[in-house]
């Protein structure tokens, strides 16, 4: 008895907890009430029904801070006051962190500002794998792997919705892309779709409970995401148990017929699916008003799950709040990745009495700018405030911006008054007038950094990146920097990984700096002056050329077809419906293939032997780690590991360590190697202690397509412990058996 009672609820049924409120409060509904739920209400909520004291659902993004507050029906300003929020950093630096405590503290921040703003709803987190290195939202992205991202994705999850707002995970799913995103048809495998593009979803809905999933734009193996039997239906709410609900991203709900029998609940935005032609639908007895009564129940125990947040009450304090930027200065100071350290260059030495900050990444704000999800921040700390608040009245930090910056694809009107240091082309050569600037300081300097990277607009929503290269001249810049000073330390800031064959050998010392958030400057200068250890590690991998890539080397990307971007024309108030739906049937039928399989990101560059720039996992530290040996063992539900790791160094750090798992005798394909666990461990100097990993079993099984299930294969398993994919110390071999 006492069991049954204390045995815990499984997260989605939790949502199960007012049923008969539900009942009866549908019993009282007229089918015009219920049908307006599944539709828009403005831009960013949906109907509840006033008359029964059920409130409007008020969404927001997501995934990074909570955006600005737009106007009723777009995404333009409404130019409030307290709407300034947190900006955190985003995905790629929050995974670069390889903490599921910073990323549940990162959920508990977003919860924390959406109840202040009366959001109910949060567009994210993010959570698509990192398919592509020019993939135009990888700065919103995790990882390219499934289990970092799925474990980050559900604490993410848990810290949003333990605060009472629900998580719409996003974007469901193979949204890998952004070209063409809006018609593309991801073709992929069973086997890969489960374990590596659905995996973070799933331990999202069923770990982290995820009260909302968002369909993608693009369509899946035939049909459309927010329409699509097999990922909605037979998946999530199947095979998952899903009981929340689904509302598309906007503009991304194709018809009335397909949304009602394959799965989704709310149409964002508009009425013209999941509105009137509903009712029409179950006049004639296409439709019943039954079907109507479940979405509407998935959408109630949502509703009732979120307490509502009285108009009266949200928006009386500035979003921003201090303990959420505290999370974010957190999550920024562990996100920092060294890539490369050599002679010591870093921690900055005390006897550097003037320093030649180069580069307009260094000035450069990051919160906001290209298309989609932004921040409009209380402040942001950038890279150059950082360190000269840092470095305080002894050091001299002299600034010169070395190269132009460069637009791109931008919301809003362009701005009155042009920046002269704003190109036209990102592939423009360095300028000359800035770059001899930029040379003089760094003769004069002690040290020089440079800021290279991308920017906003080239990283965006909507579209990708051409390549990887760093743009207008950076690498000239950067040899220029060299010769006039070798110590040089770059400092990239991007969201994603970049073309390093030119910078790499004439930069001693490199540092993936990420956008990292409102505190991202203060993080940066305690990494660069030695305050902290970096403690970061590559969520993706840095490709020597891009080229080099899965998708690129196998010629899956970028697609052949192209001009199918239906995305373009949802914001063009000029089209009637008749005039979109023509050009909609015109629209070339882009695909995208995934033939490059299991072989996504490292597991690819491991299995094909292609050596990276910077492997998947690399990151180092101040201090020196020692593994010491591992031992393993099975267990009926787990493999389980221990070791002693030490911090041979001289200051506190933390070291990321990682444990992959190869199968040398499988029958079935296997990547060379996966990560199956990791666990930040933080040490003083000097300090041992016995660190454990736990692999579950179930987290070995393979998708088997003949008996369309989970199997884990019986035999050996090597099990190989490192600080990075390609930095192994120790390994042992296990034996499970199948089941
Ligand atoms: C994006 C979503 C976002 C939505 C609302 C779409 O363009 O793909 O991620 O949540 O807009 O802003």
């Amino acid at each position: 008895m006492a069991a049954a009672c204390t045995r815990p609820v499984a997260p989605q049924d939790r949502l199960l907890a007012n049923e008969a409120v539900i009942d009866a409060v549908i019993a009282q509904m007229t089918l015009e009430e219920k049908v307006n739920m599944l539709h828009s209400k403005t831009n960013m909520s949906s109907a509840g029904v006033e008359r029964l004291g059920i409130a409007d659902m008020h969404y927001a993004d997501g995934p990074f801070g909570i955006r600005e507050e737009g106007v009723p029906d777009g995404f333009q300003s409404a130019g409030w006051q307290l709407d300034s929020a947190t900006y955190f950093p985003t995905g790629s630096a929050l995974a670069a962190t390889w903490s599921e405590d910073l990323a549940y503290d990162y959920g508990t921040g977003m919860g924390i500002e959406a109840r202040l703003r009366g959001k109910d709803v949060i567009l994210g987190p993010a959570i698509n794998i990192q398919r592509l290195p020019v993939g135009g939202r990888t700065y919103e992205y995790l990882s390219e792997d499934p289990a970092l991202s799925a474990a980050l994705a559900m604490r993410y999850t848990q810290g949003l919705q333990d605060r009472g707002t629900a998580a719409c995970i996003k974007h469901f799913a193979v949204n890998n892309q952004e070209t063409n995103r809006g018609s593309v048809d991801a073709q992929v495998d069973e086997r890969t779709l489960r374990e590596i593009y659905l995996k973070p979803f799933e331990r999202a809905v069923r770990e982290g409970g995820a009260m909302c999933v968002m369909p993608a734009y693009n369509k899946v193996n035939g049909d459309y995401c927010s329409e699509n039997e097999h990922l909605l239906n037979e998946i999530l709410r199947g095979d998952w148990g899903f009981k929340g609900y689904t509302l598309s991203d906007w503009g991304g709900t194709h018809s009335t017929m397909g949304a009602m029998l394959h799965g989704l609940n709310v149409q964002m935005t508009g009425s013209n699916y999941l509105g009137q032609p509903v009712i029409d639908s179950i006049r004639v007895g296409r439709l019943t008003e039954d079907m109507v009564d479940e979405k509407v129940r998935q959408i109630l125990r949502v509703r009732y799950a979120i307490e509502a947040i009285p108009d009266d009450v949200a928006n009386t304090k500035m979003t921003s709040q201090p303990e959420c930027r505290e999370i974010a200065l957190r999550v920024a100071e562990k996100s920092i990745v060294l890539l490369k350290n050599e002679g010591g260059l870093l921690p900055l030495a005390r006897d550097v009495k003037k320093i030649a900050v180069i580069g307009q990444n260094a000035v450069l704000k990051t919160q906001s700018g290209g298309v989609g999800a932004g921040v409009k921040a209380l402040y942001e700390i950038t890279p150059l405030e950082g360190i000269r608040r840092r470095a305080g009245a002894d050091v001299e930090v002299a600034y010169a911006p070395g190269y132009k910056n460069f637009p791109g694809r931008r919301w809003g009107p362009a701005p009155a008054q042009p920046d002269p240091l704003v190109a036209a082309a990102i592939d423009e050569p360095a300028d000359p007038a800035l770059l001899s600037e930029a040379v003089a300081l760094a003769r004069e300097a002690d040290l020089v950094i440079f800021f290279g990277g991308t920017n906003k607009s080239i990283e965006t929503e909507g579209s990708d990146r051409a390549d990887i290269d760093l743009p207008v001249g950076q690498n000239e810049v950067v040899k220029a920097l060299a010769a006039a000073n070798p110590r040089l330390v770059t400092v990239l800031i991007s969201g994603g990984p970049t073309d390093l064959r030119e910078l790499e050998p004439v930069s001693p010392a490199i540092v993936q700096g990420w956008w990292n958030g409102t505190e991202g400057g203060t993080a940066l200068a305690e990494v660069l002056f030695g305050d902290i250890a970096p403690s970061g590690k590559l969520p993706f991998t840095f490709p020597v050329r891009l080229e080099d890539s899965p998708a690129f080397a196998l010629g899956n990307f970028p697609d052949k077809t192209q001009g199918g971007d239906l995305f373009t024309m949802l914001y063009r108030q000029d089209l009637t419906r008749e005039q979109r739906a023509e050009i909609m049937a015109k629209l070339p039928k882009p695909v995208s293939r995934y033939t490059e399989g299991l072989l996504v990101g490292y597991r690819w560059f491991d299995t094909r032997k292609v050596k990276p720039m910077y492997a998947f996992g690399h990151g180092l530290s101040y201090v020196r780690f020692e593994y010491g040996e591992m031992k393993a063992s099975v267990s009926r539900k787990a493999v389980r590991v221990s070791f002693p790791l030490t911090n041979a160094g001289q200051m506190p750090a933390d070291e990321v360590v990682q444990l992959y798992v190869s199968r040398p005798d499988a029958t079935v394909e296997w990547p060379a190697k996966e990560l199956k666990a990791f666990a930040r461990v933080s040490l003083q100097p000097g300090q041992t202690e016995t660190v454990r990993l736990e692999i579950p079993l179930d987290d070995l099984r393979y998708w088997n397509v003949e008996r369309n299930g989970w199997e884990l294969e019986p035999g050996r398993l090597e099990l190989l412990l490192g600080a990075a994919s390609d930095d192994i110390r120790r390994t042992a071999s296990v034996t499970v058996t199948g089941k």
